[in-house]
């Protein structure tokens, strides 16, 4: 059978031979084992309606052995034969080529080059699913493939509900994950409920099919790096010379020495795994591996004298490194953390003075023992980081619950207020008011013709347009704007793609919808094929989550989720190709509500109006919810807006005097 038969049958009508995985698969870990008998028969019940019933008899036991083995149901036996990759969207069989797109972001976020755990349809994150199972993706590119544009595919954590009929006008799929009573959403709610099929964590990208690969970490760490820089240094000083520390060189920390290079200035990774440090060495995301406390003084000397751009990776403990270059007096002017603390009893986050490998026997031999070496480690971490602190060194949390940890462990990390912390998050201090209180934001497009001449021409598009809108634009975001322009006119040379034809890079409201209506004329005039215009969840108004996006919100409203759900029906009535909300993004099951678009430029007019309609909205609802917290920048960017577009009239804030709250209680 062709590929487009493939697609177009669905669950096969005979049943496929049992799947041998890959021997050299990156397998997604073990789950939890935590439904009771009745529970687990409930699962497997449910796996079951996917398929006819002459099939149960050997499907059953087959599936109970993935319950025991890994903890969830892939139903491994129905992956499909044919390679996984975005193909050039005219590969695709489709009635309309907003579905084709749609199919083809499905298969970019499945390629094994792009994801991380293929086989169990894992794209990130460890846990962020693009489906439950191999039936739900089958069901679901039948879907696609058969949908008209006047039908609407909704999708229930991974599984597609059904086609429903809509308008030409309405989105073409609506995707929720995670979507629970709020009163069940727990880590360990998650668990159960993956296990029993009914539903999935998301992450941000990967359950909305927008995961572009390590391209959008590499660019959002770029521009945070940038911006620390400049809260830290006297103006027009650059980072020529100056240290960025830092610990982590995995999944998502590994962007850090790349980001700093691309920002100019001397970045020291530290990593315990060596496996990990040399990985990203042969990758060519660090510079230079050193192994010892000596070699890496002298190293570091060498690169400040010679105002080096170097990046080094030091096989060792982040902490031996704060406490050495404090002894050694060298001054370190950004300093943050991106060890994995989010999970740190289970080697998230390794203990100074001890080696790798006897931590690894702690954690699974003596996790008490572990978790206090953790805490004590922490303490001297902290310790450290104040004195350097004091010299002037600029120390921010990188969202990696650095600060949460070393203050539940005791450590001096806390204000004088004892609520809040010594220093700051990323977007308290940078990305919040430096970025999305201005509406500046990860934009991203995938040429849906997999043409890299098609990347090319996108890119110059991209910077044709910021340069033309630099030039009217007020002093708040020239910065911005100038770092954005520098970034793409050098991203085919960072080499970053990685899978479908992609790029990303932050824009305002008036940026995004200018390029977008660019790309769309470019469309319509023959010059590339369709675009696919989406964002990171990580975003000004996508995302509601306490602890990251909205942590710079301080009129007590960052624990609601108003913002995100309002985008996304905001969004779907006003022209996205597809919506998504999900529950639990990188900060974990509960803690966060995040939701993302997909929309579709063919060149046509009607494309034209909704990008002008759905992109305005996306990114004014955060401002306008930003500058009603009282924030600076959302304030004067929302004004500007309303001076720009009369349709748009947004409720103000009045601000009070600190002096009349005084005395009152
Ligand atoms: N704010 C953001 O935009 C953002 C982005 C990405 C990741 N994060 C957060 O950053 C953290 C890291 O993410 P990741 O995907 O890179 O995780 P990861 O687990 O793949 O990498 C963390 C690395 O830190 C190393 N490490 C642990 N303790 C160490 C120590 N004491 N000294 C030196 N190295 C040590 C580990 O060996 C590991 O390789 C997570 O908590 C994540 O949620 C935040």
């Amino acid at each position: 059978m062709t590929f487009q038969e493939l697609i177009l049958q669905g669950i096969p009508s005979e049943l496929p031979p049992q799947y041998n995985y890959p021997q050299d698969a990156n397998r997604a870990p073990k789950r939890k084992d935590i439904l009771n008998k009745e529970e687990k028969q409930l699962a497997i019940r449910n796996a079951l309606r996917y398929f006819p019933k002459q099939w149960h008899e050997i499907l059953a036991p087959e599936f109970a052995q993935e319950l025991n083995d890994f903890g969830r149901i892939y139903m491994y036996r129905f992956k499909p034969t044919y390679k996984m990759y975005a193909r050039g969207i005219e590969e695709y069989p489709a009635r309309t080529v907003h579905a084709a797109a749609i199919m083809l972001m499905i298969q970019n976020n499945l390629d094994p080059a792009v994801a991380q755990h293929p086989e169990e349809l894992i794209t990130y994150g460890g846990n962020g699913a693009v489906f439950q199972n191999w039936a739900q993706y089958l069901l679901t590119m039948q879907y696609l493939a058969t949908m008209t544009d006047e039908q609407t595919l909704h999708m229930y954590s991974g599984h597609p509900m059904g086609l429903f009929p809509s308008s030409k006008n309405a989105p073409r799929v609506i995707v929720t994950n995670g979507m629970m009573i709020p009163n069940y959403s727990k880590p360990d709610d998650w668990e159960k409920f993956n296990a029993l099929g009914v539903t999935q964590y998301g992450q941000m990208t990967a359950g909305s099919f927008m995961y572009i690969g390590p391209q959008g970490i590499v660019h959002g760490t770029t521009i945070t790096v940038m911006n620390a820089f400049r809260k830290k240094l006297p103006k027009g000083e650059t980072p020529e010379g100056k240290i960025f520390l830092t610990a982590g060189l995995g999944g998502m920390s590994g962007a850090q020495p790349k980001a700093g290079n691309i920002a100019g200035c001397i970045t020291i990774a530290a990593e315990v795994n060596k496996k990990a440090a040399k990985k990203r060495h042969e990758q060519g995301w660090v510079d230079v591996l050193v192994d010892n406390l000596n070699d890496l003084v002298l190293r570091v000397k060498t690169a400040q004298e010679n105002k080096e751009v170097v990046s080094i990776a030091y096989i060792g403990n982040v902490v031996d490194i704060w406490e050495r270059f404090y002894e050694e007096d060298i001054f370190i002017h950004v300093g943050s953390d991106q060890t994995s603390l989010h999970i740190p009893w289970t080697g998230g986050y390794y203990p100074v003075g001890i080696s790798y490998e006897e931590s690894n026997r702690l954690i699974r031999e003596e996790p008490e023992i572990f978790k206090e070496k953790v805490q004590e480690s922490l303490r001297r971490h902290a310790e450290a980081i104040n004195k350097h602190a004091e010299r002037g060194t600029y120390f921010f949390d990188y969202g990696n619950a650095f600060l949460l940890e070393a203050s539940r462990a005791g450590a001096d990390v806390m204000a004088d207020n004892n609520i809040d912390f010594k220093y700051p998050s990323y977007v308290q201090d940078i990305l919040g008011p430096m970025c999305f209180d201005y509406g500046f934001g990860p934009f991203r497009w995938v040429c849906t013709s997999g043409k890299p001449e098609d990347l090319d021409k996108t890119d110059e598009i991209a910077m044709t347009v910021l340069q033309e809108i630099m030039k009217h634009s007020p002093e708040e975001i020239q910065l911005q704007m100038q770092d954005n322009i520098t970034w793409i006119k050098d991203a085919k040379k960072n080499k970053m793609v990685v899978g479908s034809q992609a790029r990303i890079l932050y824009a305002d409201a008036e940026g995004r919808a200018k390029i977008a209506e660019a790309f769309n004329n470019a469309v319509a005039a023959g010059q590339i094929g369709p675009v696919v215009l989406g964002r990171d969840h990580h975003d000004v108004s996508g995302t509601d989550s306490p602890y990251r996006e909205t942590s710079n919100i301080y009129d007590g409203s960052k624990f609601t989720a108003d913002m995100a759900i309002h985008n996304v029906i905001g969004d779907s009535f006003r022209g996205a190709t597809w919506v998504s909300i999900h529950n639990g993004g990188g900060v974990g099951w509960g803690e966060v509500m995040n939701g993302g678009f997909g929309m579709v430029l063919d060149g046509t007019p009607e494309a034209e109006a909704k990008l002008k309609n759905m992109l305005f909205f996306d990114v004014n609802n955060g401002i306008a919810r930003r500058s009603w917290a009282r924030n600076d920048e959302a304030l004067f960017a929302i004004k500007r807006e309303m001076e720009r577009t009369p349709n748009l009239s947004v409720t103000m804030p009045n601000l009070v005097e600190d002096d009349l709250l005084e005395n009152l209680f």
